[in-house]
């Protein structure tokens, strides 16, 4: 049974999604270019209530000045009629031949100073359409080779241009945060900041790092063999979370971009209970909204692409409905009693005791019976066989 979304989901998709011509590796475009103007019509009559894109997802590369004014003016006609808002918008530093060894991180001088340009840019017009996040996916940060980059330098050219748009944003008074995108591999061999963690540590070591946080898709981190809900939460514990890209991948290959929940579904129920229920124990909540960037499958066409970005909200909704009942069933609540994932919130000092009380207190180490505490059972399985069974509407 397809759901139908409200503004209330708050439902937003890149244009370069459904815009995708689906050209690959080995094969030329499988369809026509599609208008941006009918692409925002198109998704508020599915639902949705925000786009976001690339400046060449809209204006393409090269395009002057006057050309420019002429393309957005459209554009912004298409979002006034709609009712569409721009939430997000991101800069396109990977299609030209001029950033094939990166953007912020080429070893050429001279790209670096044209991709910082072509970004500033980029920030003036998210600004001017009211957008919250700045997106800077690094797809060609990166190499193939170890002997191609000097590591050291790349970190501090890589921290030097974050830094540098950080600042201007707060120069200039804009409303919007820096959402770092990570992916480890695709199209470079390696790319630099290749999953949530290392993108959190390298946030820690900015100058202006309060307003730059992380913008984690579920297939990238999932090419990793990592979990993606695992990474959006530390994300959010560490207040990092401003963005999400959500979508689906099956194991760890090439970026499949799949429709969300067409991948890893149980992990994808996962992340929409982490989503909209928040931690067991309250927290940090994420409360921006639900992007989908996948793309249409190359087999498709349009109607297919229609069927697909209704697809990932359908699908978004069905599992948020299932996360909710989860929660609210007594038998699962229960189950997490007894699991101790309520126990975990409790602080492992008691309040006002020092670490000397603790090692003054013989009940907690001589006299504990090791054996016995060691033989309790989690029923962790039992647990998940609860939520599989929500998840699948079995219960
Ligand atoms: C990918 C990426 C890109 C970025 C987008 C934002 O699939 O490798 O998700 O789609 O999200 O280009 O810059
Ligand atoms: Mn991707
Ligand atoms: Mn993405």
């Amino acid at each position: 049974m397809a759901l139908k979304p409200t503004p209330e989901d708050k439902f937003s998709f890149g244009l370069w999604t459904v815009g995708w011509e689906a050209r690959d590796q080995f094969g030329d475009a499988t369809r026509p270019w599609l208008d941006p103007v009918e692409s925002v019509h198109k998704l508020a009559e599915l639902g949705a209530s925000f786009v976001t894109f690339h400046d060449d997802d809209v204006v393409p590369f090269g395009s002057d000045a006057g050309t420019r004014d002429k393309i957005l003016d459209r554009f912004k006609g298409a979002l006034a009629e709609t009712g569409i808002k721009v939430e997000m918008v991101t800069t396109n530093t990977f299609s030209h031949p001029i950033f094939k060894d990166g953007a912020f991180t080429s070893n050429d001088r001279r790209v670096r100073r044209y991709g910082l340009r072509k970004i500033i840019r980029n920030v003036d017009l998210a600004a001017e359409l009211g957008a919250d996040t700045f997106v800077m996916w690094g797809g060609r940060e990166g190499a193939e080779y170890d002997s191609a980059k000097d590591l050291k330098a790349a970190h501090d050219r890589y921290a030097e241009g974050i830094d540098t748009v950080a600042a201007y944003i707060k120069d200039k008074g804009y409303g919007l945060r820096i959402a770092i995108e990570p992916k480890p591999n695709e199209p470079r061999g390696d790319i630099l900041l290749p999953t949530v963690g290392h993108a959190l540590g390298f946030i820690a070591q900015l100058e202006h790092g309060d307003i730059v946080g992380l913008n984690p898709e579920t297939g990238h981190e999932q090419m990793a063999g990592l979990n993606y809900t695992g990474g959006i939460a530390q994300a959010l514990w560490a207040e990092k979370l401003f963005h999400i890209d959500l979508n689906g991948q099956r194991s760890i290959k090439y970026d499949q971009d799949l429709v969300f929940g067409h991948g890893d579904l149980f992990s994808a129920f996962a992340t929409v209970d982490l989503i909209e229920n928040g931690f067991p124990s309250g927290g940090p909540r994420y409360d921006g909204p639900r992007h989908f960037d996948y793309k249409p499958s190359r087999t498709e066409s349009f109607d297919g692409v229609w069927a697909s970005a209704a697809a990932n909200m359908s699908t978004y909704l069905i599992l948020k409905e299932r996360a909710l009942a989860f929660r609210a069933d007594p038998e699962v609540q229960a189950a997490l009693e007894a699991s101790g994932v309520f126990d975990l919130a409790i602080p492992t000092l008691a309040e006002g005791e020092t670490l000397a009380d603790l090692l003054a207190d013989p009940s907690a180490y001589e006299e504990l019976d090791v054996d016995a505490v060691a033989k309790r059972g989690f029923d962790f399985v039992h647990l998940n066989q609860l939520a599989l069974e929500h998840a699948l509407g079995a219960r």
